[in-house]
């Protein structure tokens, strides 16, 4: 691309699993702007295994069709080191996806292993200013796996993705509602991107009202809005055989736009974050909180939410779960 004194130097974005069909929808994202704004350059540095670095070729002969003005280059490896040198947003999205009848953390068997030489390639390569979103399953403790064998990089910059969860939530109350879903604000989803996530409609706002008045069906919201949106990717994966792809690469951009731009007045976002003993969730756990980022694009946990016992007693449940699932991978943390 012509460089002119108004353009900024391009940025390094990592995508690992670039060839999978979450990949398939992210880079062309990236690559048109939708990440970073219409006046950023890109260079996508993609990460995936020797198999499928031919099928990664035909994705990278695509991203050249398109001729996006704002790609300055790609590089294509499956060398951690490569992959990571020099980049400022990691979407760590390489990792193998469940199958029906399975849970997401029945993959940690398979894909926690892949985090722990991430995490250390990302320490030893990475800009200072690098940020990480974990998308690939279990995200949290992959996150947390990743997270703790990078201990040079402030446990701030680690996000694990928790927004497509909000996204399905706010689209079940916009629907119920009759309303456009722009009216959907303060959609936490709390804890573990897994069916025991608790989705808290409670403290959401529609139209700028409580939303538990403008439903009023506290049986439906009780019921149906929690198990819908719990349940939401094995809903996808049983009617496409195939894991939430375009939705899930739309919330990974969704995220990192959250996740360093100011939030609107008012309002919040989910993300998976380190915790620091916000509201009882011990400290270490990368948990789903609703979040709010100040204009240096520092983030905070929304502190002094009320919770009633219905609430309590799932984020509770949420809780033990990411903690029995770090305990699963105690081998896999670093100190
Ligand atoms: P996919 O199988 O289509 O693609 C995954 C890609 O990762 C493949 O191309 C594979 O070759 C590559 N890969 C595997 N191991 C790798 C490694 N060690 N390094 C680099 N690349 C590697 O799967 P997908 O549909 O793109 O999903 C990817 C992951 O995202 C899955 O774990 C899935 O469960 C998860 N996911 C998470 C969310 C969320 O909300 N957090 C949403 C949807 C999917
Ligand atoms: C989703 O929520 O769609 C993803 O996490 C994929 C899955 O396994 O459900």
């Amino acid at each position: 691309m012509t460089k002119s004194a108004s353009t900024p130097a391009p940025v390094q974005v990592t995508v690992t699993g670039a060839a999978g069909q979450i990949g398939y929808s992210l880079l062309f994202r990236i690559a048109s702007g939708q990440l970073l704004g219409p006046n950023q350059p890109v260079v996508l540095r993609l990460l995936e295994i020797e198999p499928a670095m031919k099928a990664l070729q035909g994705v990278v002969m695509e991203l050249d069709d398109c001729a996006f003005p704002l790609l300055a280059d790609v590089v294509t490896t499956s060398e951690l080191k490569t992959a990571f040198d020099g980049t400022s947003y990691a979407l760590l999205v390489g990792s193998v996806p469940r199958k029906a009848g399975m849970e997401r953390k029945d993959l940690l068997g398979i894909n926690g292993g892949i985090f722990k030489p991430q995490g250390q390639a990302i320490a030893a390569h990475a800009a200072s200013d690098v940020r990480i979103l974990v998308v690939g399953n279990p995200c949290n403790t992959n996150c947390l796996i990743a997270r703790s064998n990078a201990p040079e990089i402030d446990a701030e910059r680690w996000f694990a993705m928790t927004r497509l969860d909000e996204n399905r939530a706010k689209s079940q109350l916009a629907r119920r509602a009759g309303v456009p879903v722009r009216s959907v604000s303060n959609l936490a989803i709390w804890g573990n991107h897994s069916s025991t996530q608790f989705p808290d409609a409670w403290n959401a706002r529609i139209g700028g009202e409580p939303a538990a008045s403008v439903i009023g069906d506290e049986e439906w919201l009780r019921g149906d809005f929690l198990t819908t949106v719990q349940q939401r990717g094995a809903a996808i994966i049983a009617a496409r055989g195939a894991s939430s792809a375009a939705s899930a690469a739309s919330a990974a951009i969704d995220s990192f736009v959250s996740a360093i731009n100011p939030t609107a007045e008012g309002d919040w976002t989910s993300l998976a974050v380190v915790s620091h003993g916000e509201y009882g969730v011990p400290e270490g756990l990368q948990f789903g909180f609703p979040v709010r980022v100040d204009a240096s694009g520092s983030w905070q946990v929304v502190q002094g939410i009320d919770h009633g016992e219905f609430a309590r007693q799932r984020i509770t449940a949420t809780t033990e779960e990411l903690l029995a699932e770090k305990a699963d991978v105690a081998d896999l943390l670093g100190g």
